[in-house]
């Protein structure tokens, strides 16, 4: 089934154009990893997908319904976490749950039992009653989620939801987002984080410059970039390596050698490691094995000559 699409979607701030002619089609069940670099056009795809901000031509569907998109009806079954935090400060974790809870028109028992839910899922179960004012970047970012989440959305969307917070919560994140997957919940995720693409994404969409350039999953996405494979092996007795029998070896196209390392390139597939490794060892002592997998950080230099993100935010 198809949860939303766009087609042929173009917005435009003043002359400058955001979004290109945007096509994509989301299905039930599928975590969308949308990856670009900052000012790539994320925010503003989530804003004319999810009605909140006009577009100029072509046309979006929400659960089917091309006519009237952004009806209160769709709206219900969608959940929004917004790339900046909307936490009330002035509220407790429980008060802020049950303000969006209320929105959402959940009411008594009912919005009591989500709310407990919704905290339960972020890992913020003893942290109701708290004061968000001096929750960490962190615990604010998991209470953003979880505001999202009490009226059990259908189609979540999140806007970089793990920007600025510490790994241990991110994890948390990562691992509640599979989680809702599960559960049935479909998301499309935007982040210019390629680890947390390859951790979750069924899909992968990368964008630049307000348009979509590549999109398939993780391993089709890096089987267009993967020409070869480089393994690199430190040894004991460099001297003692028979590098023109490893030269023999099926698929091996380049050796070099350098200090106390060996570095070895193979025709892609050619999963001749084993042999490798054999005729070394009947040579010389291994020390260590490193072997470069290309990754979309690869795909992304490789589509556009840029890096995915700006060196001194790494
Ligand atoms: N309200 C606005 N008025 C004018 N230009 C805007 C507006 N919002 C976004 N833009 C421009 O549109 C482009 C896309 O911005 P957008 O915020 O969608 O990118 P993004 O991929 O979400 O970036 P980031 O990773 O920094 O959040 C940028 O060049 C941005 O400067
Ligand atoms: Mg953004």
């Amino acid at each position: 089934m198809t949860i939303a699409t766009m087609q042929g979607v173009v917005k435009r701030y003043g002359s400058h154009v955001a979004l290109d002619y945007i096509n994509l089609n989301i299905h039930e069940g599928e975590i969308i990893g949308l990856l670009g670099p900052n000012g790539a056009g994320k925010t503003t795809l989530i804003q004319t997908l999810t009605g909140i901000t006009p577009f100029e031509r072509g046309k979006i569907e929400i659960f089917g319904d091309s006519k009237n998109p952004f009806s209160n009806q769709n709206k219900e079954k969608m959940g929004l976490v917004t790339q900046e935090i909307t936490v009330l400060e002035e509220l407790t974790a429980k008060e802020n749950l049950q303000f969006f809870a209320g929105v959402y028109g959940l009411k008594g028992e009912e919005k009591k039992k989500r709310v407990e839910e919704a905290l339960g899922f972020v890992g913020l179960g003893d942290k109701g009653g708290k004061m968000t004012t001096n929750f960490s970047g962190g615990m604010k970012r998991r209470l953003n989620i979880a505001c999202a989440l009490t009226h059990r959305p259908k189609f979540l969307i999140m806007d970089e939801p793990t920007v600025g917070i510490d790994p241990q919560s991110r994890n948390y994140i990562l691992e509640a987002v599979k989680k809702l997957r599960e559960n049935g919940t479909t998301i499309l995720y935007t982040t210019h984080y390629m680890e947390e693409v390859q951790a979750i994404a069924t899909k992968v969409v990368i964008m630049d410059q307000g348009q979509i350039i590549k999109e398939g999953t993780v391993e089709e996405l890096i089987k267009t970039v993967q020409h070869e494979e480089k393994v690199r092996i430190d040894v004991t007795d460099i001297e003692r390596i028979p590098v023109e029998a490893l030269e023999k070896i099926s698929g091996v196209k380049k050796i070099s050698v350098s200090g106390n390392q060996l570095t070895i390139i193979s025709a892609f597939g050619s999963g001749n490691l084993d042999r490798i490794l054999t005729l070394v060892k009947e040579h010389a002592g291994v020390l260590e094995i490193q072997a470069d997998k290309p990754n979309l950080e690869d795909v992304f230099l490789t589509l556009t000559g840029k890096q995915l993100r700006d060196k001194e935010e790494e």
